[in-house]
């Protein structure tokens, strides 16, 4: 089984590039099959599967074709039979799934793991070891120790993980980081960031402790859950607009809902290794807040906007002139935004498009190194979230936990 690093094509590959027009549908003409996906966790059982599920199949370029979708066996199965799956390929335990598909002419090119984040790095290690890329769920792992192994494991495989931060697959979210590579703000100053929500979901406990989600258990997650369930996005993000690091952070964590035993609301104060400055605001007690992820990246000539339910739009805001908006699909717009865009401007995409990016990008490098084309699919994998975005995001989780129980003291991330 081989994945992006040793990508072997279907078809033959073209005498050079440069006649290949790599658009999607001639892409996959050239490969000759789909992408091959296999998924574990994700099963009916689970909040995030289907919608893997709807991103993969956005395009035609992927097919999912096995799977270990879900700890209770009857769920596994009842997932794969809903997929029409081939019988043989729905495994009740993943590390048969990563034996059986590395041994198939046919088996899978990556493995999408949809399990909850204390499993992560088990499950990854497994396909990783068969030669087998990740498509993984943020947070990467439980912790940073896990994050080091993760890394390590990655390198050692030679092949590729890519972390579902999904929000970085808005067009608008490409837009403004390409302003920010244009150096449309100047140096940046300021960054805030906020994945705030207050749906009831999230913002009341059950009355029953037993029947709590494994986001609200100390047990499975540890009590700075939040960090890596939201406050991940919120810092992926601005990382990944920004290009900054954050290097050292003083953060309040706070547990507001009654009957709680996990944080719920943390304001983590940071600095940047450019120098600037920025606050990240996490919370499942922003009552009144839909969803709640948005940034401001303000630098000394301009600042940009963005908010996951307007995700069309972004606003830019000189400092001497009038404010104005950049609108998904229009012409002038940067090379990375109109790839990531499929509609003409105006017939709105939203979340499920965002996340299908992902999956675009994924399937189009994989294609592109099975064609011969290795530097461009480079290209179209760095604008994806990877394994070592997810170990900046844990180290941060670290260095946050360290200062909360020193009250607030500055830390810095290892
Ligand atoms: P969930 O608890 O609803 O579902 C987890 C799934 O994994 C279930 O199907 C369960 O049966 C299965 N599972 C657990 N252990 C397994 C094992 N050993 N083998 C096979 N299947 C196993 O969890 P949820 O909310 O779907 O979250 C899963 C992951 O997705 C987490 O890392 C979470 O942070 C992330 N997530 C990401 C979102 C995003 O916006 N990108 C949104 C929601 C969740």
């Amino acid at each position: 089984m081989c994945g992006l690093a040793c990508a072997e094509p279907t078809h033959g590959p073209p005498t050079n590039g440069s006649d290949l027009n790599t658009t999607p549908s001639t892409l996959i003409e050239s490969f000759g099959r789909r992408v091959r996906l296999g998924m574990v966790g994700g099963g009916l059982d689970s909040v995030i599967g289907d919608t893997h599920r709807v991103a993969l199949r956005a395009d035609g370029l992927c097919e999912l074709v096995a799977g270990a979708m879900s700890i209770d066996p009857e769920v596994a199965r009842s997932t794969g039979r809903a997929d029409l799956m081939d019988p043989e390929r729905v495994h009740l335990d993943y590390s048969d799934m990563a034996r059986a598909e590395a041994n198939r002419q046919d088996g899978i090119d990556a493995v999408i793991i949809a399990t909850p984040p204390n499993t992560h790095l088990a499950v990854a290690e497994e396909f990783l070891s068969q030669g087998i890329d990740v498509i993984c769920e943020k947070p990467l792992v439980k912790d940073l120790d896990e994050a080091d192994l993760l890394v390590a494991a990655v390198e050692k495989s030679g092949q590729t993980l890519v972390l579902t931060h999904c929000y970085t697959g808005y067009p608008m979210v490409r837009e403004a980081r390409a302003i920010v590579e244009d150096g449309l703000l100047g140096p940046i100053r300021l960054v805030e960031a906020q994945f705030a929500g207050g749906d009831p979901g999230v913002a009341r406990e059950p009355n029953d402790s037993a029947t709590r989600h494994w986001r609200f258990r100390p047990d499975v997650v540890g009590p700075s859950a939040i960090l890596g369930e939201v406050g991940s996005h919120a810092h992926n993000i601005v990382n990944y607009v920004t290009g900054l690091s954050v290097t050292d952070v003083s953060a309040q964590m706070d547990t507001i809902a009654a009957r709680r035993d996990v944080y719920d609301n943390a304001y983590l104060n940071v600095r940047f290794d450019s120098g600037a400055i920025g606050r990240i605001w996490s919370s499942y007690v922003a009552i009144g807040n839909e969803h709640g992820l948005s940034f401001t990246i303000i630098g000394d000539d301009a600042s940009i906007s963005w908010r996951q339910e307007q995700p069309e739009s972004l606003r830019v805001a000189p400092i001497d002139g009038p404010a104005h908006y950049r609108t998904r699909g229009m012409d002038g717009s940067s090379k990375d935004a109109l790839e990531s865009a499929r509609f003409r401007p105006g017939h709105p995409e939203g979340y499920a498009m965002a996340f299908a990016n992902l999956y675009r990008d994924y399937a189009t490098a994989r294609m592109l190194t099975g064609v011969g084309l290795g530097d461009e699919a480079q290209r179209v994998l760095d604008r994806l979230p990877s394994v070592s975005d997810g170990r900046h995001v844990m180290s941060l989780i670290a260095a946050a936990d360290a200062s909360r129980a020193a009250n607030g003291k500055w830390t810095p991330l290892r």
